[in-house]
């Protein structure tokens, strides 16, 4: 089947992945710019090796250490660089509330989560339990309800936050073939001001790779999905496509837990918004139908962040390198034993991905040059598809058009380095989960057979399946 494929030069890196197998369109454009379309020969399959250390194709960097997250990716030109270092200061910089000093950076809240991205997403990586700081969020289904679709749980002086994250504990343990018995914990949370009010609360992921996941073509994505199981495996992952009611066609969402966010530049658009209380062309001033918001002292009708300077946020974020992965001969080993156990049905190890030879958007010289696109190979360990993973990991009510049983394959590159500390090692949607182990544990649904074949491993291979997943 052919297609036309659009390319969006100034919303992103990203060229705008219209659902290629499914319909032929002509998508509007999200912020004022201009699109250009590009024709859709599909990525030519490279040889693709089953291990590389090489995870983020030609974004990955050597770096392993603390500070692996929050590098440029390697091929920046020395200007580059500089408008990366200015979009990194919109993400990392405090945000402080208007009228103030600052008027590069006020206009956070009347209500917020947080005052910058690396608030929650700390040092690029997964955010933190609401007992150590900012970093979990909870999410409502009814939106119509006076707290919106989000929870804000801070707010500017002489505003009052919506309500605060509270949570009640539980944990049972379940016993592993080659290993000790494991403590599985559960939290089930709730808003102190409305506690019979069902929520999804949601972990802030570590930004890796987001540029690379931005630019996976739908039609590849789309290729895994099995929404009734035809190939009988147990295993029926779906896309999450979210429908425009404004006539547009349905686009695929892949970002966030629910995958509920189509593109990049939509999802920081929509974290200054709803984490921040920033507002952007995307998101221009609300209509007050929060409490707080009601009686807010500030009424601007100006937009917070210019598309310029949002287009820097998401310049940074799309250019972050990848940590480079540790493999060796055991991890060969590790990888033999995740693919036998199904692991890999789910987590796809790679994509291959046609990249823009320029990945900066407001680059204004490049954006009319013909761009040359380069296939390579990415790692991120995810098919970014929806999965029944059972009730235990499923909330009480479906949120963000979702069952409530059903996530977004959780990607796993990185996860040696999101690990490397157990103090602050938290996995899964919730942050439930405090090792490797114990997340491979709470999977069920269409994961259930894997899980139980994990917990037979014998020792041995247990600690080569480890060690795979330690070197990602
Ligand atoms: C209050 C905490 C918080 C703040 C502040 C915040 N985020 Fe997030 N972020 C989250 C959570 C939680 C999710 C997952 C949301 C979901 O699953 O619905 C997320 C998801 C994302 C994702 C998608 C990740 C993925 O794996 O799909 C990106 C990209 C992102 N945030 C970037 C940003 C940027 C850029 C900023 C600053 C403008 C920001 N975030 C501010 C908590 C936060
Ligand atoms: C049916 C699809 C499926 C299969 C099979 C599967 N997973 Fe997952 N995995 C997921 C989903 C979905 C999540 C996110 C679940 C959540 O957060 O509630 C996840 C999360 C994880 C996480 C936590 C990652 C993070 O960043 O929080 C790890 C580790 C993991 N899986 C490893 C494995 C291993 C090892 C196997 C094989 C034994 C496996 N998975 C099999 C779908 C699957």
């Amino acid at each position: 089947m052919s297609a036309t494929r659009a390319s969006g030069r100034c919303v992103t890196l990203k060229s705008l992945r219209v659902l290629t197998t499914l319909l032929i369109i002509t998508v509007p454009c999200i912020s004022a710019c201009t699109y250009k379309p590009r024709s859709a020969t599909p990525p030519q399959q490279i040889n693709t090796p089953l291990l590389s250390n090489q995870s983020g194709g030609s974004f990955t960097i050597s770096n392993r250490g603390q500070q692996s997250l929050q590098r440029p990716q390697p091929n920046l030109s020395a200007e580059q660089q500089l408008e990366w270092a200015v979009g990194k200061s919109f993400a990392t910089q405090a945000w402080v509330s208007a009228p103030a000093t600052t008027t590069a950076r006020d206009g956070l809240g009347p209500l917020f989560n947080a005052n910058s991205c690396t608030g929650c997403h700390v040092r690029n990586g997964q955010g933190q339990l609401p007992e150590h700081g900012p970093g979990l969020i909870l999410r409502l289904e009814n939106a119509s309800s006076s707290y919106g679709e989000q929870l804000q749980d801070m707010a500017i002086p002489g505003v009052q936050p919506e309500g605060r994250i509270r949570w009640q504990t539980g944990s049972t343990h379940t016993a592993i073939a080659g290993g000790e018995p494991v403590q599985l914990h559960q939290r089930d949370y709730h808003i102190d001001s409305a506690p019979q009010l069902a929520t999804s609360a949601r972990l802030a992921p570590a930004l890796i790779g987001m540029g690379l996941i931005d630019n996976i073509n739908d039609a590849d994505i789309i290729a895994n999905s099995d929404p009734d199981d035809r190939n009988g495996d147990g295993i029926s992952g779906r896309v999450n496509l979210r429908e425009n009611h404004n006539g547009t066609p349905p686009r695929l969402g892949r970002f966030g837990w629910k995958a509920s966010q189509t593109d990049l530049h939509e999802q920081i658009a929509l974290a200054f918004f709803q984490d921040m209380g920033i507002t952007s062309s995307l998101h221009p001033p609300r209509q007050c139908i929060d409490t707080g918001c009601k009686t807010s002292p500030i009424t601007s009708s100006e937009l917070e962040i210019s598309d310029k300077l949002l287009g820097a946020v998401v310049d940074y974020i799309a250019n972050l390198a990848v940590p480079a992965a540790a493999h060796d001969e055991l991890s060969q080993q590790g990888e033999a034993i995740f693919a036998r156990l199904g692991c890999s049905a789910c987590h796809t190890p790679a994509f291959t991905i046609r990249l823009p030879s320029n990945n900066f958007s407001s680059d204004e010289a490049q954006k009319y040059l013909n761009t040359e696109i380069a296939a390579e190979t990415i790692y991120p360990y995810s098919d970014l598809l929806l999965h029944d993973m059972g009730d235990g990991l499923a909330d009480l009510q479906p949120s963000d058009n979702t069952p409530a049983n059903e996530w977004r394959t959780a990607p796993l590159w990185g996860l040696g380095i999101r690990t490397k500390n157990s103090h602050n090692t938290r996995l899964l949607h919730d942050g439930r989960a405090g090792s490797i182990t114990e997340a491979i544990l709470w999977h069920g649904g269409e994961a259930d057979a894997s899980k139980t074949s994990f917990s037979l491993l014998s020792h041995p291979e247990h600690t080569a399946l480890l060690h795979f997943l330690k070197a990602l």
